[in-house]
């Protein structure tokens, strides 16, 4: 019998539902209160977490005796009040969604807080876990490559989804379309290259999508394709390339790793729900090819990802890994895989990359990682 452990949920829209779904397959996890003061997305949990309490504040959450765990699934903006009141109240492990933070100021003190807490605290960027990522992982940490060089990332994905309030249709409350959804990337880039960001210059718009929608009267800032080139302390160098409107894509993301000896290339469909099998057939199947310089032939195999956690979620798995790290963190003390400074590193990086677009110029990332200057 698995030793159990009580989550509590503050916020459980689509992504808190995800992590509820991957709970349910790793025995032993109970969800005993959610906090979401959305009816609809409640009542969707309730069926997901049948034996859950709904609460009406987090004072009230914070006053339960039978909480384990916190998982904090709020839109982006709420994030870091949230995190300074557990930090503050509790001392209970915390797993906490990207992007850790939406405002610079809150960076530092963030760090500072996380350091002293005294049980882990896990920042959600799980895009690691992916099986192709987790092989491609793999290469790159061999021998096969030679001396890493050049990484580039690109993504060619469905727009924004709708959520609840509409809340990521502005960066006030997003961060900012690369704070939102590339600080994965950049966790993506310091992790596969193994190294430290000290420039960023990023160009990017908003060009073709959410231009025709208004929120009382208000049009959407967020960017909708990027450019973002990231130089590393090492001379090393990583690239993003972002659209939002190519969901046309058999691949969603592709990411290469070049060497001195060899390449190595993995390709990630999105989520299978968005795939028109009645038309296309089966969705891909994610790959990872070798490419060695000598003797010259791409070796390429296929990473799928094991079908029930497929259905858990959009994410090929990765949020059923991350929350048996998570769960290993707390219960056997084994190490925190994605640490509040390497959530709070990849937002700074997020805010260079926006801060650049808007000034036109490249960013300087200060030594300490977590601020930037204009170049
Ligand atoms: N790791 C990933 O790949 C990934 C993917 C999607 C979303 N996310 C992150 O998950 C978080 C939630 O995104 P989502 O897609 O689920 O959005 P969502 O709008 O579907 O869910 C957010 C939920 O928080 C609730 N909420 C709002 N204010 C609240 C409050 N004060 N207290 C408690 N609940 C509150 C809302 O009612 C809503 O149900 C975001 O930070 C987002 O960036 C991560």
């Amino acid at each position: 019998m698995s030793q159990s452990l009580n989550y509590a949920f503050i916020g459980c829209g689509m992504m808190g539902h995800e992590h509820l779904r991957n709970l349910a397959l790793i025995e032993g996890s109970n969800i005993t209160a959610i906090l979401e003061p959305d009816a609809a997305m409640r009542a969707s949990a309730a069926k997901l977490a049948p034996k859950a309490h709904f609460a009406t504040d987090l004072d009230a959450m914070l006053a339960r005796s039978d909480i384990d765990a916190w998982v904090i699934t709020t839109p982006n903006y709420q994030h870091a009040d949230q995190l300074k009141q557990l930090f503050a109240q509790s001392q209970r492990p915390i797993l906490v969604e990207k992007p850790a933070c939406t405002d610079p100021a809150d960076i530092l003190a963030l760090h500072t807080l996380a350091a002293k807490h005294p049980s882990p605290v896990w920042v959600a960027m799980e895009y690691r876990y992916m099986p192709p990522i987790a092989a491609l992982r793999a290469q790159v940490a061999g021998h096969a490559l030679g001396a890493v060089t050049m990484l580039t990332i690109r993504e060619h994905r469905f727009p924004f989804l709708e959520k609840v309030n509409d809340w990521n249709r502005f960066n006030r409350n997003s961060g900012g379309t690369l704070v939102e959804k590339c600080c994965h990337f950049f966790d993506l880039m310091r992790l596969l290259l193994h190294d430290e960001a000290v420039r960023v210059y990023a160009s990017g718009g908003i060009d073709v999508n959410h231009l025709d929608e208004r929120y009382d009267g208000e049009t959407p800032d967020i960017l909708d394709n990027a450019y973002v080139i990231v130089d590393f302390a090492s001379g090393k160098r990583a690239m993003l390339e972002l659209c939002m409107f190519a969901e046309g894509s058999r691949y969603q993301e592709e990411i290469s790793v070049v060497g001195s000896a060899a390449k190595v290339e993995c390709q990630i469909p999105g989520p299978g729900r968005f795939w028109p099998t009645a038309t296309l057939g089966p969705a891909p199947i994610p790959q990872i090819t070798l490419s060695p310089r000598h003797p010259q032939g791409p070796q390429l195999q296929e990473i799928p990802v094991d079908e029930t956690l497929l259905a858990a979620g959009d994410h090929n798995g990765s949020t059923y890994y991350q929350h048996v790290g998570f769960r290993h963190a707390i219960l056997e003390g084994s190490p925190v895989e994605v640490s509040m400074n390497d959530g709070l590193r990849a937002v700074a990086l997020g805010m260079a990359a926006q801060a650049s677009i808007e000034q036109g110029c490249a960013m300087r990332m200060t030594d300490d990682g977590f601020s930037f200057v204009a170049a």
